[in-house]
């Protein structure tokens, strides 16, 4: 089967950090077969080369990636929006005691099943997920994500210390649960294994050590963590490891520093840590929402692009605020204002799909309309609130049409979600199946 989607195909192809708006380019239509992309380019002409095509017309709407969602948290699913706590008060009150029930592989595949629906009607195509130190947590994520054909990536998090009993594993049983998972998983189908400590405090260095060492063997994997995320925490680090020069060289002198390195918010960075993680191609992951939710601070995206940095976007559910990227991007536009930076929409645009999918070094794969890349997309109305609708009317251009969408627009805005050339959510205002979701095999496309 070929498909031929009609809209406003939105793609880079530069950076816009480096030349600005420029690049992005629009076009007509995309045509998707066997899961690819196989032509980008104007209706006409790809409506006479596709005659067989089945054609979908989605109009006015932006069609673009699929979002990439850089670093969440798939089990604080249920207590994403908990009130009234910074990092540490929130981890204990909050985010362990929910973390401990994922022991249940029952539980766990119920909610990794809502997280990727939810984040599927949000238009986030791929995700790259902490799970919980339990191995079924890390099965029943990657089983839900197989059964909706998804991209994803996602680890078990080890943690050995200064966590409830019930939530902690050792130095030995981390590396060889995560050695086993990592066998089991990585490369199975869409699947990619992360290596992932969960950060400095919740690790002896003898737990560093060994996942360090599982890293070495395999250097074909991303390995995920925290870094710098709120003061009181830094404090925290410099006390448990007295030695070591900075927050980063908790990791750096265990061997978990490097290309494929994530390293979550990054807000507080040193001289010296911003220096290596540049030297070592190491990516940095912004969490607005988080960081704005739980206190943390503001990331400096102007200076750290304009050094060079790699860098994603994400939510961080649940410590974030939100499943969706539109408000993660409205929320890096937010944190940005405020350290006297305004991000272009490109820009934005750029962060949750292809920034996103670079920083997971994946960006031949998914986060662009290019030809032989993986069929992900979504296809935002632009005008999907009268608030939202009243705004756009006035655009001049593209990216005046997209921004109100960008500050002010939800999972309403979300008219389609494909995954692997198939359409796995369709919201049609027309026949009135708002909501549908179709990811579980009951498909409007096949
Ligand atoms: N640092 C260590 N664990 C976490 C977590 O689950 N969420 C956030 N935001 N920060 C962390
Ligand atoms: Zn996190």
């Amino acid at each position: 089967m070929t498909d031929l989607l009609l809209g406003q195909v939105l793609h880079f192809t530069a950076d816009p950090f480096g030349i600005g708006p420029d690049a992005a380019a629009l076009d007509e239509a995309v045509v998707i077969e066997a899961g690819r992309i196989v032509a980008v380019g104007a209706a006409d002409a790809l409506r006479r080369s596709n005659p067989q095509a089945r054609v979908t017309d989605y109009g006015q709407a932006l069609i673009s990636a699929g979002f990439v969602d850089a670093h969440a948290h798939y089990p604080q699913t249920a207590i994403i929006a908990s009130w009234g706590k910074r990092l540490i008060d929130w981890l204990n009150t909050y985010t362990f005691p929910e973390e401990m029930r994922f022991s249940n592989l029952s539980y766990a595949s119920e909610v990794a099943n809502r997280y990727l629906d939810l984040t599927l009607s949000n238009g986030t195509t791929s995700v790259c997920s902490y799970c919980t130190i339990h191995p079924e947590s890390v099965d029943a994520f990657f089983t839900a994500a197989a059964a909706r054909n998804q991209r994803v990536w996602a680890g078990k998090t080890c943690m050995d210390r200064n966590a409830p009993d019930g939530l902690r594993d050792t130095a030995r049983t981390a590396h060889d649960d995560s050695a086993r998972l990592l066998t089991k998983w990585h490369g199975r189908s869409r699947a990619s294994y992360v290596i992932t400590p969960r950060f400095a405090p919740t690790s002896t260095e003898a737990q560093l050590e060994a996942l360090g060492a599982l890293w070495a063997a395999n250097p074909g994997c991303l390995m995920q963590t925290h870094l710098s995320e709120q003061t009181d925490e830094i404090a925290w680090v410099r006390q448990l490891f007295p030695s070591a020069r900075d927050y980063l060289d908790t990791y750096e002198r265990h061997g978990l520093l490097g290309r494929g390195a994530l390293y979550g918010h990054a807000i507080w960075l040193e001289d010296r840590e911003k220096a290596r993680i540049l030297q070592a191609d190491a990516s940095l992951i912004h969490c607005p929402t988080s960081n704005t939710f739980i206190g943390s601070g503001l990331f400096d995206m102007g200076g750290l692009k304009a050094a060079g940095h790699r860098i994603g976007l994400a939510t961080d559910t649940g410590g974030g605020s939100s499943f969706s990227m539109l408000r993660t991007m409205a929320s890096a536009y937010e944190v940005a204002q405020l350290k006297g930076r305004a991000l272009h929409p490109a820009e934005l645009w750029w962060l949750a799909t292809v920034g996103s999918a670079r920083a997971l070094h994946a960006d031949h794969l998914i986060g662009n309309i290019t030809v032989g890349a993986e069929a992900d997309l979504v296809v935002v109305n632009l005008c999907s609130t009268p608030a939202i609708a009243q705004a756009t009317q006035r655009a001049r251009d593209i990216w005046q049409a997209v921004f109100p969408t960008i500050m002010m627009g939800d999972d309403r805005a979300i008219r389609a979600t494909w995954v692997a050339g198939r359409c796995v959510q369709d919201n049609d205002p027309t026949t009135g199946a708002l909501r549908k979701n179709a990811a579980m095999g009951t498909a409007a496309s096949d």
